[in-house]
């Protein structure tokens, strides 16, 4: 039976030294509490580090059985590893330029390879797990690059990536030496994760101008599979949280806590210690609401958990003094014997104290300055089961996009804050209960079981849409297929598209001229077969470049023909053209040209293409598409046709294309084999325009007319070598 393996840095569960023993104890923070439901399904594994070191073989022996038992399996990391990998690049360099905090990044050498070193650790422990059926999820930025040491494996494996917390800008994310390579290994996943359409834009943006990889629609189009990327909100487990509420336990702590509040009205604020919770900021916000209004004292409390975490880490460290001097000042300037203005706890609470905690308070203060969702504010939402309280949210946490209903904050403004608590401390409850049963609908709706099946179904659509691809990959036997049926051939025929097909792309297009093996290929193959270079490029171009050589050649998609045969004479056209519309339409163009550094026109025969190959990425994107809705309104009035090429916008007329051109070049000739072969929407016309026995290929795994897709040009270049050899 197939299993899912979960895959995170660290395990719902840690271990504790007590009195020379371990002990387990649950695991704080959103990843471990949010999937902690998911886990226990079927044969499925959770694969992570137990949260300390354990050096005694036997001791491992005994953690690994005990483990065993609880459906996890764990990674041993040494106290190198921790202070290096964990504390060291995970948390002092990542963690960090993930939520926008430059000034705590630390460029350590040694932290990144022993970054490289852990993830390897933790490639080796699931291959021991991991069956060719087994769908891996892997967790958080502890673990980038895991997807691709798996991949190159595994080649076929199913594996997904989730993050956990926010993906940075672009702008961010190149100050990493090593950008490139954590870009990489998450490409090694099928299916991308994150919380927020912002965190995926952020992430397909850095993919596209770190590595190079194209995307469309949320899909990579890597060198052999497409990936995709997308945004899944996390859930909670609502019911967990609100039966929680409801039950006698808790209604007990819920009773025994009330008493050392009596009436007040309390504020509640839950985070792990981290600077990017806005810890500081918050309770000087409550400081001020208490400078500002009097009226208050002694009547409004904040219930401050503050869950430890990362301590060893200098930032933390400074974090946690700050916090207690903040804490230690407000108490000191404002409590009475029978009022303290901040109930401070350094600690984590079991789930039912937790929610008591969240059962009784009014308001949630939960205002992050940087959060890639936070799971607090949903399960104090789901807890409130009376729907009465507020919920006080930083729109600079992911659940914001989805809790609308919330007081939305920006935590920098600390008056903001302060009017935002004052109005949640006089909201009528009419009003409250309108707010938090909307909340409740949404956040029932899109519970985490929801979530987990909503990223599985779309991870087993990648894999359908790859499958369907790779099924008309041509391998060894497609390759084999067409090279005996070109031997026993009479009569042969191959259409070439150019550019793309049989030589790369060259940020010169006037560069990218044939080499010497493809100038040996053409003429293995000439003798043979009929060659056709069917091509975009202008003819006097393609003249130059195959001099010489016995082959046929159309150009600008069909405007021109030469034929081997006509060796002396001059190019024919093909179709007749009428070029009045040009002068308008390359004044538009020129205009885009001027807006753009780096852009340029081609002019053709009977088409003139606009060229962003050398622009700023992003910038070139962004004027095609104005350029592109533009020309089309023009195109209409002219009869002409806007296409979209690779890096280039083509305006030409609609009855001119490869297709066309191809047939009218098999017109009255019987052929026994016929290839065609092109990388592009152009090609796509030659592809329709093929007798049914033609073998037509597409290169790159796009979605295509032809029967067949290839990798690359090096691979079209191996099978017309096969074909001659
Ligand atoms: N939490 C906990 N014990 C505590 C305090 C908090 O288990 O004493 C849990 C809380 O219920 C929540 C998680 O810690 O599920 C915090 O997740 P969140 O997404 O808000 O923040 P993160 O820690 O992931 O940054
Ligand atoms: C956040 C991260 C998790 C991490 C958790 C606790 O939720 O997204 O990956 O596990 O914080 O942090 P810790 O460093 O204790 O694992």
């Amino acid at each position: 039976m197939s299993k899912t393996i979960i895959v995170s840095n660290r395990l719902p569960i840690s271990l504790r030294h007590r009195n020379g023993r371990f002990e387990f104890k649950p695991s704080a923070g959103g990843l471990a509490t949010g999937l902690g439901s998911i886990y226990k399904e079927g044969e499925n594994i959770w694969i992570g580090w137990p949260g300390n070191t354990v050096d005694d073989p036997e001791q491992r022996a005994e953690i690994i059985l005990e483990l065993h038992e609880l459906k996890m399996a764990p990674v041993f990391l040494s106290k190198e590893d921790v202070e290096q990998f964990y504390e060291g690049f995970s948390n002092e360099t990542l963690w960090p330029a993930f939520h926008y905090f430059t000034q705590y990044m630390v460029y350590n050498p040694e932290h990144w390879e022993a970054y490289v070193r852990v993830n390897q650790k933790f490639c080796d422990a699931i291959l021991k797990k991991a069956g060719p059926e087994d769908t891996i999820w892997i967790h958080d930025y502890q673990l980038l690059l895991l997807p691709q040491m798996l991949r190159e494996v595994l080649p076929n494996a199913t594996i997904a990536f989730f993050q956990h917390i926010p993906f940075p800008s672009y702008e961010i994310l190149r100050m990493i030496p090593w950008r490139k390579e954590l870009l990489s290994g998450v490409c090694g996943a099928d299916l991308i994760g994150f919380h927020t359409y912002d965190d995926m834009r952020h992430f397909l943006s850095a993919v596209g101008r770190i590595t190079g990889l194209s995307n469309e629609s949320g899909y990579i189009q890597a060198e052999n599979r497409i990936i995709n990327v997308d945004s899944f909100p996390m859930g909670i487990d609502y019911h967990k949280f609100a039966k929680q509420a409801k039950s006698k336990r808790t209604l007990r702590f819920v009773e025994e806590f009330g008493k050392q509040v009596e009436d007040q009205k309390l504020l509640l604020t839950i985070d792990r210690l981290d600077y990017s919770k806005g810890i500081p900021q918050r309770i000087q916000a409550f400081n001020q609401l208490l400078e500002q209004h009097p009226e208050l004292h002694g009547k409004v409390s904040m219930i401050m958990i503050v869950v430890p975490s990362r301590d060893k880490v200098q930032s933390y460290k400074e974090l946690k003094e700050e916090i207690d001097l903040l804490v230690g000042r407000i108490n000191s300037e404002y409590s009475t014997l029978n009022w303290v203005p901040v109930h401070y706890f350094y600690r984590s609470f079991p789930f039912e104290e937790l929610s008591a905690f969240y059962n009784m308070s009014d308001i949630a203060l939960v205002t992050p300055l940087r959060d890639g969702m936070n799971l607090v504010c949903k399960e104090f939402v789901a807890s409130k089961t009376d729907q009465t309280g507020v919920l006080i949210l930083s729109e600079m946490a992911g659940a914001s996009k989805e809790l609308q209903d919330a007081i939305l904050v920006n935590p920098n403004d600390r008056q903001g804050v302060v009017d935002a608590i004052y109005n949640a401390l006089s909201m009528p409850q009419t009003e409250q209960i309108a707010r938090m049963s909307s909340m409740q609908e949404s956040l029932k709706k899109y519970d985490v079981f929801q979530w987990v099946k909503v990223f599985m179904d779309r991870l087993d659509h990648v894999k359908q849409k790859q499958e369907e691809l790779t099924s008309k990959d041509v391998d060894a036997k497609v390759m084999n297929e067409i090279q005996t049926s070109f031997k026993k051939a009479k009569n042969a025929i191959l259409f070439l598209d150019y550019d793309g097909t049989l030589t790369g792309f060259h940020s010169d297009p006037q560069k990218a001229l044939p080499d010497t093996e493809l100038k040996e290929i053409i003429s293995d193959l000439s003798p043979k077969a009929q060659v056709v270079i069917i091509s975009g490029r202008d003819k006097d171009t393609l003249g130059k470049w195959f001099e010489g050589q016995d082959i046929d050649m159309i150009a600008e998609h069909g405007v021109w023909v030469k034929r081997k045969e006509d060796k002396k004479t001059d190019w024919e056209l093909y179709a007749e053209v009428e070029d009045s519309w040009k002068d308008d339409i390359r004044k538009v163009m020129e205009y885009y040209v001027l807006r753009t550094p780096g852009a340029f026109i081609e002019e053709k025969h009977h088409s003139l293409v606009w060229h962003y190959r050398k622009v700023e990425s992003g910038l070139g994107d962004l004027r095609m598409r104005e350029l592109f809705s533009h020309l089309k309104y023009m195109a209409r009035g002219y009869n002409l046709q806007v296409l979209e090429g690779n890096m280039v916008l083509e305006i030409k007329r609609p009855d001119i294309n490869k297709g066309r051109a191809a047939t009218a070049m098999m017109k009255g000739i019987e052929y026994d084999f016929v290839l065609a072969i092109g990388d592009d929407w152009t090609d796509e016309d030659t592809f329709k325009a093929m007798p049914k026995n033609a073998y037509s290929i597409r290169v790159g795994y796009a979605y295509t007319q032809a029967n067949y897709n290839i990798k690359s040009f090096r691979q079209v270049r191996q099978l017309l070598q096969k074909l001659t050899s």
